[in-house]
């Protein structure tokens, strides 16, 4: 085991006197070292942050510092598109950090999805977190929380799933070698290509009857009996990879900052990740304006778009109406409330991240929306026409982006970047459903879940195995 007590040195400065965890409320602000394991804070139970003396770091004076970098393919700066912005996040030194390659990802300007959206054709860019090794933006923040974990010696990590985190964390066990994981998934709410990541890296997998919400509760209870690390993201650690995806987003703009970032919310991490990543670029004078922020939510699962838009709560300078949330969260366990869309990776009543994203819409100038299962898939399917394959969820982000556009929020002209969380194939059914004309298999997947008809569908042609009608057919629709 790796201790803290160790003179462990990033940017030239011990890290234990630059790098603490941080009570997020302001009132309170109590400190904790970071090798202690705090999912809330001992005093009031507000979420913590990683926090940084910047002062004492040497912290680049310019963002172009991170152009060019070169260095060995083993360098962590080159083969991790997190640590190549180690200095961001210094809360461990960059000689024993971890990672399996994540990060390598793609910011694309998608012509065909702006036109769908309703931006000039140059206005719209996707963020592809499809590209990291386990399929989606999780990597970011295993690879943070696991370097965490590693200097804590801990040998076996735990976390609730839609299926995303868990293949992230199956992953990191199976390359790293260093953990075994244990992730616990609602049954019959994970979508098999996720499914499928876990059972072939070996995790152990905990089926319980329920959905992410009783997950997530039950995991932070074993988590705690078994003395497991748990790798949620609750675990600020989790959060400071999280952030370097919008690192990676501005340097593809040549550090210009867009006019709108568009993610979508199920636990609330990422929002919460970019706007304190935001916050901490503006503070630290590296960029000269934020960029609005909007959360989308699906309609079946829109806790936050409830609460936010409908009901007008705030972070309010870090004096959030608690009581409201916990009066809404028991209201809908009393009145058996369940989240339930096609996106089933963010199928989540109660985001553990809520008070963060609060605070994240209060940086920049935030907006939350809802969109329908119906808005999703074609959005999907008109990302997937433009090349890049999402999984439904991540479609929110584009159907949100649109919903935004024809409120006339986001101008026409405005330059947007909608992050698209997860690739294709990690729920092929809902693609394949989508698309098909056998009417069971579109009730099954999507009517049941109120998916009238597939706008763009691209029906496969039925054929006989005769070389003259292959032909015909291929002339025919071609
Ligand atoms: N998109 C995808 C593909 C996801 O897997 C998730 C979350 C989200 C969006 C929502 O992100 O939680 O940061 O607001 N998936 C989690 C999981 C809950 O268990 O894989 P968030």
């Amino acid at each position: 085991m790796i201790s803290f007590e160790e003179p462990l040195v990033a940017c030239g400065v011990a890290v234990k006197d630059i790098a603490f965890q941080s009570c997020i409320s302001p009132s309170c602000g109590k400190k904790y070292a970071l090798d202690e394991i705090h999912l809330e804070c001992e005093d009031c139970g507000q979420l913590l942050d990683i926090a940084y003396d910047w002062d004492q770091l040497e912290v680049p004076s310019t963002l172009h510092a991170f152009d060019g970098l070169t260095g060995s393919p083993q360098d962590p700066r080159i083969r991790s598109g997190v640590w190549r912005f180690h200095s961001l996040l210094p809360f461990a030194p960059l000689d024993r950090v971890v990672t399996i390659g994540e990060g390598q990802t793609l910011l694309q300007q998608a012509q065909s999805v702006a036109r769908y959206v309703g931006l000039q054709e140059d206005g719209l860019y996707l963020q592809y977190e499809g590209m990291n090794p386990s399929g989606s933006f999780k990597d970011n923040g295993m690879a943070a929380a696991f370097t965490h974990a590693a200097h804590l010696g801990v040998s076996r990590a735990a976390c609730a799933s839609t299926g995303n985190t868990s293949a992230s964390l199956a992953a990191f066990c199976a390359v790293t070698r260093q953990m075994k994981a244990i992730i616990f998934i609602g049954s019959g709410k994970i979508s098999f290509g996720k499914l499928s990541q876990a059972l072939d890296y070996g995790a152990l997998t905990v089926q319980i009857a329920g959905d992410f919400d009783d997950a997530m509760r039950r995991v932070r209870e074993v988590a705690s009996r078994l003395g497991i690390y748990l790798v949620n993201s609750v675990n600020p650690f989790r959060l400071e990879g999280q952030k370097t995806v919008m690192f990676r987003v501005l340097q593809a703009l040549a550090w210009e900052v867009p006019d709108w970032i568009v993610v979508p919310g199920g636990n609330l991490g990422n929002s919460s990740a970019f706007g304190k990543a935001f916050a901490e670029l503006y503070a630290l004078g590296l960029i000269d304006r934020i960029p609005r922020l909007a959360v989308i939510n699906a309609a079946g699962a829109n806790t936050l778009y409830r609460l936010y838009e409908e009901q007008g709560l705030r972070w309010n300078q870090g004096d959030p109406q608690r009581e409201r949330v916990e009066g809404y969260y028991t209201q809908m366990e009393e009145t058996g409330q369940r989240a339930a869309t096609v996106a089933s990776a963010i199928e989540i009543n109660q985001p553990v991240n809520f008070y963060k994203c609060l605070r994240a819409l209060e940086t920049c100038d935030g907006v939350v929306r809802e969109v329908s299962d119906q808005e999703i898939l074609d959005a999907k399917a008109q990302v997937g026409a433009g090349g890049l394959g999402c999984e439904p969820a991540s479609a929110a982000s584009v159907a949100g982006a649109r919903k935004l556009r024809q409120e006339g929020v986001i101008a026409a002209g405005d330059r947007v970047v909608c992050v698209l969380t997860g690739h294709l194939l990690k729920d092929p059914d809902a693609t394949v459903a989508y698309h098909t004309d056998n009417a069971e298999m579109f009730q099954r997947v999507l009517a049941s879940r109120g998916v009238e008809h597939a706008s763009f569908a691209n029906r496969a042609v039925v054929v006989p195995n005769d070389l003259e009608k292959i032909v015909e057919a291929i002339e025919k629709n071609i």
